[in-house]
Protein backbone atom coordinates (compact mmCIF):
# COMPACT_ATOMS: atom_id res chain seq x y z
CA UNK A 1 0.00 0.00 0.00
CA UNK A 2 1.07 3.46 -0.91
CA UNK A 3 2.56 5.25 2.16
CA UNK A 4 2.57 8.72 1.07
CA UNK A 5 -0.30 10.87 0.08
CA UNK A 6 0.58 13.23 -3.21
CA UNK A 7 -1.03 16.70 -3.17
CA UNK A 8 -0.94 19.85 -5.60
CA UNK A 9 -1.63 23.35 -3.93
CA UNK A 10 -0.60 26.57 -6.41
CA UNK A 11 0.90 24.33 -9.03
CA UNK A 12 3.21 22.64 -6.65
CA UNK A 13 3.42 18.95 -5.81
CA UNK A 14 3.85 18.34 -2.12
CA UNK A 15 4.11 14.36 -0.26
CA UNK A 16 2.35 13.84 3.05
CA UNK A 17 2.84 10.85 5.02
CA UNK A 18 -0.24 8.24 5.78
CA UNK A 19 -0.78 6.75 8.92
CA UNK A 20 -2.86 3.42 8.89
CA UNK A 21 -4.14 1.98 12.29
CA UNK A 22 -4.42 -1.55 13.65
CA UNK A 23 -7.49 -2.10 11.91
CA UNK A 24 -6.32 -0.45 8.59
CA UNK A 25 -7.75 2.90 9.30
CA UNK A 26 -5.62 5.34 7.31
CA UNK A 27 -5.22 9.23 7.99
CA UNK A 28 -3.17 11.84 5.83
CA UNK A 29 -0.84 13.20 8.54
CA UNK A 30 -0.91 16.96 7.57
CA UNK A 31 0.84 18.17 10.44
CA UNK A 32 3.57 19.52 8.41
CA UNK A 33 1.41 21.05 5.85
CA UNK A 34 1.41 24.71 6.77
CA UNK A 35 5.48 24.95 7.28
CA UNK A 36 5.87 23.34 3.84
CA UNK A 37 2.79 24.92 1.47
CA UNK A 38 1.76 27.58 4.04
CA UNK A 39 -2.19 25.78 3.94
CA UNK A 40 -4.00 25.09 6.74
CA UNK A 41 -6.88 22.27 6.57
CA UNK A 42 -10.52 23.52 7.46
CA UNK A 43 -12.84 20.95 8.91
CA UNK A 44 -15.73 22.07 10.52
CA UNK A 45 -16.66 20.07 13.70
CA UNK A 46 -13.95 18.15 13.33
CA UNK A 47 -15.70 15.74 11.44
CA UNK A 48 -12.48 14.36 9.34
CA UNK A 49 -10.11 14.83 12.11
CA UNK A 50 -8.39 12.45 13.93
CA UNK A 51 -7.07 14.31 16.46
CA UNK A 52 -4.93 11.96 18.03
CA UNK A 53 -3.94 8.31 17.65
CA UNK A 54 -5.40 5.82 20.57
CA UNK A 55 -5.40 2.12 21.32
CA UNK A 56 -8.08 2.72 24.12
CA UNK A 57 -11.31 2.35 22.11
CA UNK A 58 -12.47 1.12 18.51
CA UNK A 59 -15.76 2.12 16.37
CA UNK A 60 -16.40 0.76 13.36
CA UNK A 61 -19.50 3.00 12.78
CA UNK A 62 -20.38 1.60 9.36
CA UNK A 63 -20.08 -1.82 11.00
CA UNK A 64 -22.06 -0.83 14.34
CA UNK A 65 -18.64 -2.42 16.29
CA UNK A 66 -17.51 -0.94 19.32
CA UNK A 67 -14.32 -2.53 21.16
CA UNK A 68 -12.67 -1.63 24.48
CA UNK A 69 -8.93 -2.67 24.37
CA UNK A 70 -9.69 -5.16 21.36
CA UNK A 71 -12.79 -6.70 22.98
CA UNK A 72 -16.18 -6.81 21.84
CA UNK A 73 -18.27 -4.41 23.70
CA UNK A 74 -21.08 -7.36 23.44
CA UNK A 75 -19.11 -9.63 25.34
CA UNK A 76 -18.00 -7.71 27.89
CA UNK A 77 -21.91 -6.68 28.35
CA UNK A 78 -22.07 -10.22 28.98
CA UNK A 79 -19.48 -11.22 30.69
CA UNK A 80 -17.79 -8.99 32.65
CA UNK A 81 -18.73 -5.62 35.06
CA UNK A 82 -18.72 -2.34 35.19
CA UNK A 83 -15.11 -2.22 37.80
CA UNK A 84 -13.38 -4.84 35.26
CA UNK A 85 -13.93 -2.91 31.78
CA UNK A 86 -12.74 0.37 33.98
CA UNK A 87 -9.98 -1.34 34.72
CA UNK A 88 -9.54 -2.73 31.02
CA UNK A 89 -10.06 0.77 29.64
CA UNK A 90 -7.80 2.33 31.88
CA UNK A 91 -4.68 -0.08 31.82
CA UNK A 92 -5.01 -1.91 28.63
CA UNK A 93 -5.56 -5.48 29.54
CA UNK A 94 -8.10 -7.66 31.77
CA UNK A 95 -7.30 -7.35 35.33
CA UNK A 96 -5.69 -10.66 36.92
CA UNK A 97 -8.05 -11.46 40.07
CA UNK A 98 -5.61 -10.04 42.37
CA UNK A 99 -6.02 -6.80 40.16
CA UNK A 100 -9.51 -6.89 40.25
CA UNK A 101 -9.72 -7.44 44.16
CA UNK A 102 -7.35 -4.57 44.73
CA UNK A 103 -8.81 -1.68 42.62
CA UNK A 104 -12.16 -2.98 43.97
CA UNK A 105 -10.91 -2.65 47.49
CA UNK A 106 -9.65 0.97 46.81
CA UNK A 107 -12.64 2.10 45.42
CA UNK A 108 -14.52 0.90 48.56
CA UNK A 109 -11.40 2.54 50.81
CA UNK A 110 -11.95 5.74 48.78
CA UNK A 111 -15.94 5.99 48.50
CA UNK A 112 -16.47 8.57 51.46
CA UNK A 113 -15.97 11.79 51.09
CA UNK A 114 -13.71 14.22 52.90
CA UNK A 115 -16.17 15.57 55.82
CA UNK A 116 -15.43 19.19 55.04
CA UNK A 117 -16.55 18.47 51.13
CA UNK A 118 -20.57 17.80 52.62
CA UNK A 119 -20.35 21.29 53.53
CA UNK A 120 -19.72 22.50 50.05
CA UNK A 121 -23.25 21.06 49.12
CA UNK A 122 -26.00 23.16 51.49
CA UNK A 123 -24.36 26.24 49.50
CA UNK A 124 -26.11 25.34 46.21
CA UNK A 125 -29.30 25.97 45.79
CA UNK A 126 -31.76 23.24 45.65
CA UNK A 127 -32.31 23.88 42.05
CA UNK A 128 -28.56 23.73 41.28
CA UNK A 129 -28.01 21.00 38.49
CA UNK A 130 -26.40 17.58 39.27
CA UNK A 131 -24.09 18.35 36.42
CA UNK A 132 -23.02 21.69 37.65
CA UNK A 133 -22.64 20.40 41.27
CA UNK A 134 -20.48 17.15 39.91
CA UNK A 135 -18.17 19.35 37.64
CA UNK A 136 -17.94 21.86 40.58
CA UNK A 137 -16.93 19.20 43.08
CA UNK A 138 -14.76 16.99 40.90
CA UNK A 139 -12.63 20.50 40.97
CA UNK A 140 -12.54 20.89 44.73
CA UNK A 141 -12.00 17.04 45.27
CA UNK A 142 -8.65 18.38 43.55
CA UNK A 143 -7.80 20.62 46.71
CA UNK A 144 -8.12 17.51 48.43
CA UNK A 145 -5.86 15.27 46.51
CA UNK A 146 -2.16 14.83 46.62
CA UNK A 147 -0.11 16.33 44.05
CA UNK A 148 -0.17 15.15 40.64
CA UNK A 149 3.33 13.88 40.66
CA UNK A 150 2.24 11.56 42.60
CA UNK A 151 1.00 9.98 39.53
CA UNK A 152 4.40 8.43 38.04
CA UNK A 153 3.27 5.14 37.62
CA UNK A 154 -0.04 2.54 37.00
CA UNK A 155 0.39 2.19 40.69
CA UNK A 156 -0.11 5.76 41.53
CA UNK A 157 -2.55 6.11 38.72
CA UNK A 158 -4.44 3.10 40.25
CA UNK A 159 -4.89 4.91 43.41
CA UNK A 160 -5.72 8.22 42.15
CA UNK A 161 -8.67 6.32 39.44
CA UNK A 162 -10.08 4.45 42.30
CA UNK A 163 -9.79 7.91 44.57
CA UNK A 164 -11.50 9.76 41.56
CA UNK A 165 -14.03 7.05 40.22
CA UNK A 166 -15.20 6.37 43.88
CA UNK A 167 -15.96 9.55 44.80
CA UNK A 168 -17.90 10.70 41.77
CA UNK A 169 -20.10 8.18 42.94
CA UNK A 170 -20.56 9.64 46.23
CA UNK A 171 -20.78 13.08 44.99
CA UNK A 172 -22.98 11.92 42.78
CA UNK A 173 -25.20 10.64 45.07
CA UNK A 174 -25.28 13.12 47.75
CA UNK A 175 -25.94 16.09 45.31
CA UNK A 176 -29.23 13.95 44.61
CA UNK A 177 -29.96 13.79 48.00
CA UNK A 178 -28.94 17.81 48.94
CA UNK A 179 -31.75 18.26 45.99
CA UNK A 180 -34.70 16.61 47.56
CA UNK A 181 -33.47 17.97 51.29
CA UNK A 182 -32.18 14.54 52.36
CA UNK A 183 -29.39 13.95 54.73
CA UNK A 184 -26.04 12.33 52.58
CA UNK A 185 -25.84 8.41 53.26
CA UNK A 186 -22.26 7.30 54.19
CA UNK A 187 -21.42 4.27 51.51
CA UNK A 188 -21.23 0.74 52.99
CA UNK A 189 -17.90 -1.13 52.93
CA UNK A 190 -19.71 -4.31 52.12
CA UNK A 191 -21.38 -2.84 48.59
CA UNK A 192 -19.92 -2.98 45.16
CA UNK A 193 -19.71 -0.37 43.40
CA UNK A 194 -23.31 0.01 41.89
CA UNK A 195 -24.59 -1.50 45.10
CA UNK A 196 -23.33 1.30 47.20
CA UNK A 197 -24.90 4.00 44.43
CA UNK A 198 -28.22 2.79 44.64
CA UNK A 199 -27.63 2.55 49.13
CA UNK A 200 -26.55 6.23 49.01
CA UNK A 201 -28.93 7.32 46.61
CA UNK A 202 -32.31 5.36 48.12
CA UNK A 203 -31.77 4.71 52.09
CA UNK A 204 -32.58 6.95 54.10
CA UNK A 205 -30.59 7.25 57.79
CA UNK A 206 -33.54 5.59 59.50
CA UNK A 207 -33.95 3.07 56.59
CA UNK A 208 -32.05 1.08 54.44
CA UNK A 209 -32.96 0.46 50.97
CA UNK A 210 -33.11 -2.78 49.66
CA UNK A 211 -30.73 -2.82 46.86
CA UNK A 212 -32.15 -5.26 44.62
CA UNK A 213 -29.86 -7.69 42.30
CA UNK A 214 -31.86 -6.82 39.18
CA UNK A 215 -31.37 -2.78 40.24
CA UNK A 216 -27.45 -3.63 40.32
CA UNK A 217 -27.23 -5.36 37.46
CA UNK A 218 -28.77 -3.27 35.04
CA UNK A 219 -27.02 -0.26 36.40
CA UNK A 220 -23.52 -2.15 36.07
CA UNK A 221 -24.32 -2.61 33.03
CA UNK A 222 -25.40 1.02 31.56
CA UNK A 223 -21.85 2.08 33.10
CA UNK A 224 -19.86 -0.82 31.50
CA UNK A 225 -21.64 0.28 27.83
CA UNK A 226 -20.74 4.27 28.93
CA UNK A 227 -17.24 3.68 30.29
CA UNK A 228 -15.42 4.84 26.98
CA UNK A 229 -16.42 6.06 23.39
CA UNK A 230 -13.04 7.14 21.62
CA UNK A 231 -12.87 10.88 21.10
CA UNK A 232 -16.45 11.98 21.10
CA UNK A 233 -16.81 16.20 22.36
CA UNK A 234 -16.36 15.48 26.37
CA UNK A 235 -13.21 13.22 25.79
CA UNK A 236 -12.04 15.51 23.23
CA UNK A 237 -12.51 18.07 26.14
CA UNK A 238 -10.83 15.91 28.30
CA UNK A 239 -7.59 15.33 26.07
CA UNK A 240 -7.63 18.99 25.30
CA UNK A 241 -7.56 20.01 29.00
CA UNK A 242 -4.81 17.46 29.56
CA UNK A 243 -2.56 18.54 27.00
CA UNK A 244 -1.86 21.53 28.60
CA UNK A 245 -0.38 19.39 31.50
CA UNK A 246 -3.93 19.85 34.23
CA UNK A 247 -4.26 17.39 36.25
CA UNK A 248 -6.83 14.56 36.05
CA UNK A 249 -9.14 15.90 37.97
CA UNK A 250 -9.42 19.53 36.48
CA UNK A 251 -9.39 17.63 32.80
CA UNK A 252 -12.44 15.38 34.06
CA UNK A 253 -13.89 18.01 35.63
CA UNK A 254 -13.76 19.78 32.20
CA UNK A 255 -15.26 16.74 30.43
CA UNK A 256 -18.40 16.70 32.68
CA UNK A 257 -19.27 20.25 31.42
CA UNK A 258 -19.19 19.09 27.58
CA UNK A 259 -20.99 15.99 28.50
CA UNK A 260 -23.72 18.14 29.73
CA UNK A 261 -25.11 19.25 26.46
CA UNK A 262 -28.37 17.59 25.04
CA UNK A 263 -26.55 16.32 21.98
CA UNK A 264 -24.15 14.98 23.55
CA UNK A 265 -24.47 12.97 27.11
CA UNK A 266 -27.41 15.09 27.78
CA UNK A 267 -29.57 13.62 25.04
CA UNK A 268 -30.81 10.85 27.71
CA UNK A 269 -32.22 13.18 29.52
CA UNK A 270 -33.71 15.16 25.82
CA UNK A 271 -34.76 11.46 24.64
CA UNK A 272 -37.10 10.97 28.41
CA UNK A 273 -38.73 14.77 27.87
CA UNK A 274 -39.86 14.12 24.49
CA UNK A 275 -41.00 10.52 25.26
CA UNK A 276 -42.69 12.17 27.99
CA UNK A 277 -44.06 15.08 25.64
CA UNK A 278 -45.09 12.44 23.12
CA UNK A 279 -47.43 10.62 25.86
CA UNK A 280 -48.65 13.49 27.59
CA UNK A 281 -49.57 15.83 24.69
CA UNK A 282 -50.97 12.84 22.90
CA UNK A 283 -49.68 13.86 19.91
CA UNK A 284 -49.40 11.14 16.92
CA UNK A 285 -46.14 9.53 16.34
CA UNK A 286 -46.09 9.66 12.61
CA UNK A 287 -46.55 13.80 13.19
CA UNK A 288 -43.79 13.61 15.50
CA UNK A 289 -41.35 11.77 12.91
CA UNK A 290 -43.06 14.22 10.31
CA UNK A 291 -42.23 17.59 12.66
CA UNK A 292 -38.48 16.32 12.96
CA UNK A 293 -37.99 16.25 9.40
CA UNK A 294 -39.42 19.55 8.45
CA UNK A 295 -36.97 22.13 7.06
CA UNK A 296 -38.18 25.15 9.35
CA UNK A 297 -38.36 22.88 12.27
CA UNK A 298 -35.43 22.40 14.92
CA UNK A 299 -36.44 19.63 16.63
CA UNK A 300 -34.31 16.78 16.04
CA UNK A 301 -35.11 12.78 17.27
CA UNK A 302 -33.41 12.91 20.34
CA UNK A 303 -31.29 9.63 20.71
CA UNK A 304 -31.20 9.50 16.63
CA UNK A 305 -28.12 9.75 14.76
CA UNK A 306 -24.42 9.94 15.83
CA UNK A 307 -21.25 11.85 14.10
CA UNK A 308 -19.96 8.23 13.92
CA UNK A 309 -22.29 5.33 13.66
CA UNK A 310 -23.88 4.97 10.26
CA UNK A 311 -25.41 1.96 11.67
CA UNK A 312 -27.41 0.78 15.16
CA UNK A 313 -25.19 2.00 17.74
CA UNK A 314 -24.84 -1.97 19.06
CA UNK A 315 -24.83 -0.23 22.96
CA UNK A 316 -28.84 0.52 22.04
CA UNK A 317 -29.38 -2.95 20.91
CA UNK A 318 -27.83 -4.61 24.07
CA UNK A 319 -29.78 -1.46 25.91
CA UNK A 320 -32.94 -1.75 24.03
CA UNK A 321 -32.61 -6.02 24.93
CA UNK A 322 -31.82 -5.09 28.69
CA UNK A 323 -34.56 -2.62 29.43
CA UNK A 324 -36.94 -5.39 27.97
CA UNK A 325 -35.59 -7.96 30.52
CA UNK A 326 -35.43 -5.36 33.09
CA UNK A 327 -38.90 -4.30 32.91
CA UNK A 328 -40.45 -8.18 32.18
CA UNK A 329 -38.54 -9.20 36.10
CA UNK A 330 -39.94 -6.29 37.75
CA UNK A 331 -43.71 -6.12 35.83
CA UNK A 332 -43.65 -3.10 35.14
CA UNK A 333 -44.81 -1.64 31.98
CA UNK A 334 -43.35 1.61 30.99
CA UNK A 335 -45.55 3.47 28.56
CA UNK A 336 -42.40 5.57 27.32
CA UNK A 337 -40.74 2.60 26.00
CA UNK A 338 -44.00 1.59 23.97
CA UNK A 339 -43.58 5.10 22.62
CA UNK A 340 -39.96 4.98 22.16
CA UNK A 341 -40.07 1.23 19.74
CA UNK A 342 -42.96 3.06 17.54
CA UNK A 343 -40.80 5.94 16.97
CA UNK A 344 -37.58 3.78 16.47
CA UNK A 345 -40.38 1.67 13.86
CA UNK A 346 -41.67 5.10 11.88
CA UNK A 347 -38.18 5.92 11.66
CA UNK A 348 -36.58 2.85 10.33
CA UNK A 349 -38.65 2.93 8.04
CA UNK A 350 -38.35 6.30 6.62
CA UNK A 351 -36.51 7.76 3.96
CA UNK A 352 -35.29 10.66 5.52
CA UNK A 353 -33.66 8.51 7.95
CA UNK A 354 -32.41 5.85 5.64
CA UNK A 355 -31.10 8.28 3.45
CA UNK A 356 -29.12 10.33 6.65
CA UNK A 357 -27.95 6.68 7.88
CA UNK A 358 -29.66 7.83 11.50
CA UNK A 359 -30.11 4.96 13.87
CA UNK A 360 -30.69 4.70 17.65
CA UNK A 361 -28.37 5.91 19.63
CA UNK A 362 -27.14 5.15 23.24
CA UNK A 363 -29.22 7.09 24.62
CA UNK A 364 -32.36 6.36 23.26
CA UNK A 365 -33.18 3.23 25.27
CA UNK A 366 -30.62 3.83 28.41
CA UNK A 367 -33.20 6.25 29.95
CA UNK A 368 -35.91 3.10 30.25
CA UNK A 369 -33.38 1.54 32.61
CA UNK A 370 -32.36 3.75 34.54
CA UNK A 371 -36.37 5.09 35.39
CA UNK A 372 -37.02 1.54 36.18
CA UNK A 373 -34.42 1.67 39.09
CA UNK A 374 -35.88 4.71 39.93
CA UNK A 375 -33.21 7.11 38.87
CA UNK A 376 -34.81 10.49 38.48
CA UNK A 377 -34.36 11.90 34.75
CA UNK A 378 -32.47 15.03 36.07
CA UNK A 379 -29.74 12.39 37.40
CA UNK A 380 -29.56 10.69 33.71
CA UNK A 381 -26.30 12.66 32.39
CA UNK A 382 -24.60 12.13 35.88
CA UNK A 383 -24.71 8.20 35.50
CA UNK A 384 -23.69 9.22 31.84
CA UNK A 385 -20.46 11.14 34.03
CA UNK A 386 -20.30 8.41 36.18
CA UNK A 387 -19.87 5.74 33.31
CA UNK A 388 -17.46 7.72 31.22
CA UNK A 389 -15.08 8.36 33.83
CA UNK A 390 -12.85 5.29 32.84
CA UNK A 391 -12.33 6.45 29.12
CA UNK A 392 -11.80 9.85 30.61
CA UNK A 393 -9.13 8.77 32.98
CA UNK A 394 -7.48 6.25 30.37
CA UNK A 395 -7.47 8.97 27.59
CA UNK A 396 -5.90 11.30 29.96
CA UNK A 397 -3.24 8.55 30.75
CA UNK A 398 -2.56 8.22 26.60
CA UNK A 399 -1.40 12.21 27.04
CA UNK A 400 0.39 11.43 30.26
CA UNK A 401 2.81 9.03 29.72
CA UNK A 402 3.27 10.41 25.93
CA UNK A 403 6.40 12.19 26.16
CA UNK A 404 5.65 13.57 22.16
CA UNK A 405 2.76 15.29 23.68
CA UNK A 406 1.94 18.51 22.63
CA UNK A 407 -0.45 21.03 23.49
CA UNK A 408 -3.93 21.15 21.47
CA UNK A 409 -3.71 24.32 19.98
CA UNK A 410 -6.13 23.99 17.05
CA UNK A 411 -5.85 27.19 14.10
CA UNK A 412 -8.66 28.87 12.32
CA UNK A 413 -9.47 30.72 9.01
CA UNK A 414 -10.09 34.50 10.45
CA UNK A 415 -13.30 36.04 8.65
CA UNK A 416 -13.62 38.85 10.91
CA UNK A 417 -12.85 42.79 10.02
CA UNK A 418 -9.15 43.23 8.22
CA UNK A 419 -6.89 45.61 9.63
CA UNK A 420 -9.41 48.54 11.00
CA UNK A 421 -8.85 51.92 12.73
CA UNK A 422 -9.17 52.38 16.37
CA UNK A 423 -12.10 55.73 16.26
CA UNK A 424 -11.84 57.74 19.84
CA UNK A 425 -14.75 57.65 21.96
CA UNK A 426 -14.95 61.29 21.19
CA UNK A 427 -15.39 60.77 17.78
CA UNK A 428 -18.24 57.58 17.68
N1 LIG B 1 -33.22 13.96 14.06
C1 LIG B 1 -33.49 14.50 12.85
N2 LIG B 1 -32.54 14.79 11.95
C2 LIG B 1 -31.29 14.53 12.26
C3 LIG B 1 -30.92 13.97 13.51
C4 LIG B 1 -31.96 13.68 14.41
N3 LIG B 1 -31.68 13.14 15.60
N4 LIG B 1 -29.58 13.82 13.55
C5 LIG B 1 -29.11 14.28 12.39
N5 LIG B 1 -30.14 14.71 11.60
C6 LIG B 1 -30.05 15.23 10.24
C7 LIG B 1 -29.60 16.68 10.23
O1 LIG B 1 -30.69 17.56 10.29
C8 LIG B 1 -28.85 16.74 8.94
O2 LIG B 1 -29.80 16.81 7.91
P1 LIG B 1 -29.50 17.69 6.57
O3 LIG B 1 -28.36 16.98 5.89
O4 LIG B 1 -30.77 17.69 5.80
O5 LIG B 1 -29.11 19.07 7.05
C9 LIG B 1 -28.18 15.37 8.82
O6 LIG B 1 -29.03 14.49 9.58
C10 LIG B 1 -26.76 15.32 9.40
O7 LIG B 1 -26.82 15.83 10.73
P2 LIG B 1 -25.61 16.56 11.46
O8 LIG B 1 -26.16 17.45 12.52
O9 LIG B 1 -24.70 17.17 10.45
O10 LIG B 1 -24.87 15.33 12.10
P3 LIG B 1 -23.75 15.40 13.21
O11 LIG B 1 -22.86 14.27 12.96
O12 LIG B 1 -23.17 16.77 13.26
O13 LIG B 1 -24.58 15.22 14.56
C11 LIG B 1 -25.66 14.25 16.41
C12 LIG B 1 -24.61 14.05 15.31
C13 LIG B 1 -25.59 13.06 17.35
C14 LIG B 1 -25.33 15.52 17.21
C15 LIG B 1 -27.06 14.37 15.75
O14 LIG B 1 -27.35 13.17 15.06
C16 LIG B 1 -28.13 14.72 16.76
O15 LIG B 1 -28.36 15.90 17.04
N6 LIG B 1 -28.83 13.68 17.33
C17 LIG B 1 -29.81 13.94 18.37
C18 LIG B 1 -29.11 14.17 19.70
C19 LIG B 1 -28.57 12.87 20.27
O16 LIG B 1 -29.25 11.86 20.33
N7 LIG B 1 -27.33 12.93 20.76
C20 LIG B 1 -26.64 11.77 21.40
C21 LIG B 1 -25.52 11.25 20.54
S1 LIG B 1 -24.91 9.65 21.06
C22 LIG B 1 -24.29 9.84 22.65
C23 LIG B 1 -23.32 10.95 22.85
O17 LIG B 1 -22.57 11.37 21.99
O18 LIG B 1 -23.30 11.41 23.98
Amino acid sequence: MNHTCRIELDGRSYELPVVEGTENERAVDISSLRSHTGYITLDDGYGNTGSCTSAITYIDGEQGILRYRGIPIEDLAEQSSFVEAAWLVIFGHLPTSTDRERFSALLTANSQLPQSMLKHFDAFPPHAHPMAILSAMINTLSCHEPPQAEITDDAGLERAAARLMSKVRTIAAASYKASIGEPVVYPRYDYRYAENFLHMMFSLPFKEHEVTPEAAKALNLFLLLHADHEQNCSTSTVRMVASSQANLFASCAAGVCALWGPLHGGANVAVIEMLQHIHDSGVNVTDYVKKVKSKNSRTRLMGFGHRVYRNFDPRSRILKKAADELLSTLHVHDPLLDIAQELADAALGDDYFIERKLYPNVDFYSGTILRAIGIPVNMFTVMFAIGRMPGWIANWKEIHDDPSTRIYRPRQVYTGNTLTEFVPRTER
